[in-house]
């Protein structure tokens, strides 16, 4: 009894003082007005340097090695609603096995001019890093209505979540990929582009009625598996924001900007009412340089995530009370994440 009151007390002594330093680290780290002042200036210069050594930073083949496929797994909540892993075909065809797989080569799975041209190909990790990143651009035409992922490293996750769900395919050496790469991208892929736009030329203005016919039978498809898949598997990953996402629509997130068009610009550096929108997607909050912002809004830490800026958007007074962006918000989940979508492809 004795020990054991002496351990519970011990146990409670180490609590409480870990408890003790860490308020006081983030006392002294939260920094006050000129601090944070302070490290915010600083940290804009290492931001460009960064900037400037990112363009010979990580390769996705270093990213690549050192992938986790647990992280890519929380990614693959985007592809679920169309992709599944099980053999069967959705919106999309199944993507166990895709690894190593030949290009548009699912028996029976419906697949656009755009990506059965490029069947000559395998998915490599090279390859699936290209479409990942802007589907639309690695096959002009193709009918996978995904705006593409920007973060190199979340691909580079993907890709080892999805190697893991393709059971015997080794991905090659690094050098062997990159090296292959360069030269396939430049002969086959414009060849392929060429054909393909060639051929799709008259198919384009069809293929759009198509998609846009399809739209909403794709959205109930998609939700219908969604629905299945929650009930299935854990719905942690399949957040209404991740759901929404996954169908997020840039042309109808272009559209609902317009409600954004009289206060922010989209072009660096072009501040109006509001701050400029170049590249906001991850960029810090309060983090335009110039801008004259609100102290309710300069004084929060972190960047815009989906996340944020989904609760932004939806309530901007909720979200910092005093703020001087006069706009109700977008009430309509659907609307913000295609509002999300479109801001990710404005930046670089
Ligand atoms: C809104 C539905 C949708 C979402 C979301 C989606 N896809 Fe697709 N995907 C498709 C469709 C449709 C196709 C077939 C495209 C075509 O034939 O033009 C496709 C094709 C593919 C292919 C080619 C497969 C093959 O057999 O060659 C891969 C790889 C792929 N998707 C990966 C992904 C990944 C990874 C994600 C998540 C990051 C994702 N997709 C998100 C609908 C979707
Ligand atoms: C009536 C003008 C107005 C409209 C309309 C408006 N905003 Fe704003 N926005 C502002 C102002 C002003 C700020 C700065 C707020 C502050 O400092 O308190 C701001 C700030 C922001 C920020 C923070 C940027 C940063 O650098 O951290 C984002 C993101 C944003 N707005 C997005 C939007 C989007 C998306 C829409 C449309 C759905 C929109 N805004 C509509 C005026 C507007």
């Amino acid at each position: 009894m004795t020990k054991l009151v002496g351990g519970f007390c011990g146990a409670l002594l180490v609590f409480m003082l870990g408890n003790w330093a860490a308020e006081t680290l983030y006392h002294t780290s939260g920094g006050h007005g000129d601090d944070e002042h302070a490290a915010y200036v600083i940290d804009t210069g290492e931001d460009d340097a960064a900037g400037a050594e990112e363009e010979q930073g990580p390769t996705f083949q270093e990213l690549f090695a050192s992938a986790s496929a647990a992280d890519g797994e929380r990614s693959w909540g985007k592809c679920r609603a169309c992709h599944a892993l099980d053999g069967t075909d959705g919106t999309g065809p199944h993507l166990d096995g895709v690894m190593g797989r030949q290009i548009a080569a699912v028996d029976g799975f419906n697949y656009s001019d755009a990506l059965a041209s490029l069947s000559d190909r395998e998915w490599t990790p090279a390859e699936m890093d290209a479409w990942l990143e802007n589907p639309k651009s690695y096959a002009p035409g193709n009918k996978m209505t995904f705006a593409g992922l920007r973060d190199m490293e979340e691909r580079a996750n993907l890709v080892a979540y999805l190697v893991d769900q393709s059971p015997g395919y080794t991905p090659p050496a690094a050098a062997e990929d990159a090296s292959a790469m360069p030269a396939e991208e430049e002969t086959t892929d414009t060849a392929a582009a060429d054909t393909a736009a060639e051929e799709t030329t008259e198919e384009t203005a069809a293929a759009e009625d198509v998609t846009e016919e399809t739209v909403a039978e794709e959205t109930a498809a998609a939700e219908e598996a969604a629905a299945e898949e929650t009930a299935a598997a854990d719905a942690a990953a399949d957040s209404p924001l991740q759901q929404a996402l996954a169908q997020g629509d840039a042309d109808a997130g272009e559209a609902a900007f317009r409600k954004c068009r009289a206060c922010h610009k989209l072009d660096d550096g072009a501040n109006g009412v509001g701050p400029h929108l170049y590249g906001v997607m991850g960029r810090e909050i309060a983090g335009v340089d110039g801008f004259n912002y609100s102290d309710a809004m300069a004084g929060l830490d972190g960047t815009w995530t989906p996340e944020e800026m989904d609760a932004w958007l939806e309530n901007p007074r909720g979200y910092a009370p005093g703020n001087k962006m006069s706009f109700a918000g977008v009430r309509d989940l659907q609307e913000r994440a295609d509002l999300i979508t479109y801001l990710q492809t404005i930046g670089d």
